[in-house]
C-alpha cells in the first residue's frame, strides 16, 4: 500500500464492515491515512464513497471492525463528545447545506457561536475566510442568490473557519461546471499546504490530474487498490 510521506497516521481503519440490514455498504476495509496526506476515494456509485465518510465523521456507527481518528477509538467515544469530536473536522457536502434564511456572514458565524468564540474573534475570523474562498463581497447575501459555485465556496469556508485538522468532502464539485469546479477544487489544495488532511470522495475523475493524491478504488465496498495521481 502506498502511503502518505508524513508518517503520523491520523485516520485508521481495521476490517471495517458497514451493513444496512442485508445490504453491506462496507466490505472489510483497511486503510490508513497519515498527516497532511490528500486522498480521493473513488468508484462507481454504490461503491461506499459516502458511507466511508459518514463513518469518519461518526454519523454512522461500523457494524465491525475498529476506526481511529487522532488515535481515538469512535466506537468507544461517549455520545456527548461527538459534537466535540465533529468540529475537529469540516464537513463539505455536495448538497451545500447552508442555512438559507441566514446570511452568508451568519452560515459561518454559526459554527464560531456553537464553539462558544467570542463575537469579536468571530466578527473577524468570519471576513478572513470569505476572503479566502474570494467572497468577501457576498457577506450579506443569502445563499439562495448565490451560483452553485459560490455556495460550494461558502461551504468550504464554513468547513475551514475552525481550522479542522481534517477535511472530508463529498462529491464536492459534483453540481459545478468546470471552472466553479477548478476554482473550489484549487481551495482544497490550498488547505491542504496549509497542513490540512483532505479526504475527498469523488466518482469524477477528471479531478486527479489536479493535485497530487493518494487515489483509493471502492467497488461494491471493498478497497480495491490504490495509486498516486
Ligand atoms: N442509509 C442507508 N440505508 C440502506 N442502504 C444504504 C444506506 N446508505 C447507503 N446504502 C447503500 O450502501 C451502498 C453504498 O452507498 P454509498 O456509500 O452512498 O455509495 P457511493 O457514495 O459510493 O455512491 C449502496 O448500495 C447504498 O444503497
Ligand atoms: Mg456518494
Amino acid at each position: 500500500m502506498i502511503t502518505g510521506t508524513g508518517a503520523e497516521p491520523v485516520i485508521q481503519l481495521f476490517h471495517v464492515h458497514k451493513r444496512y440490514g442485508s445490504q453491506t455498504a462496507i466490505n472489510d476495509i483497511n486503510l490508513t491515512v497519515t498527516k497532511n496526506d490528500f486522498v480521493f476515494i473513488t468508484g462507481p456509485s454504490g461503491a461506499g464513497k459516502t458511507t466511508l465518510l459518514r463513518l469518519l465523521f461518526l454519523q454512522e456507527a461500523v457494524s465491525e471492525g475498529q476506526i481511529l481518528v487522532n488515535g481515538i477509538n469512535l466506537q468507544r467515544i461517549r455520545r456527548a463528545k461527538i459534537p466535540l469530536f465533529r468540529r475537529s473536522m469540516g464537513f463539505v457536502f455536495q448538497d451545500f447545506r447552508l442555512i438559507n434564511s441566514y446570511t452568508v456572514y451568519e452560515n459561518i458565524a454559526l459554527v464560531l457561536e456553537t464553539t462558544g468564540q467570542d463575537i469579536r474573534h468571530i466578527r473577524k475570523k468570519v471576513p478572513h475566510v470569505l476572503r479566502m474562498v474570494g467572497l468577501e463581497d457576498r457577506i450579506h447575501a443569502y445563499p439562495p442568490r448565490l451560483s452553485g459555485g459560490e455556495q460550494q465556496r461558502v461551504a468550504i469556508a464554513r468547513a475551514a473557519v475552525s481550522n479542522p485538522f481534517i477535511l472530508l468532502a463529498d462529491e464536492l464539485t459534483g453540481n459545478l461546471d468546470t471552472d466553479a469546479a477548478d476554482m473550489v477544487f484549487g481551495l482544497l489544495r490550498q488547505l491542504h499546504s496549509r497542513g490540512t488532511t483532505i479526504i475527498v470522495a469523488t466518482h469524477d475523475s477528471r479531478l486527479f490530474d489536479k493535485a497530487r493524491a493518494r487515489i483509493v478504488f471502492l467497488n461494491q465496498g471493498r478497497l480495491e487498490g490504490e495509486t498516486k495521481s
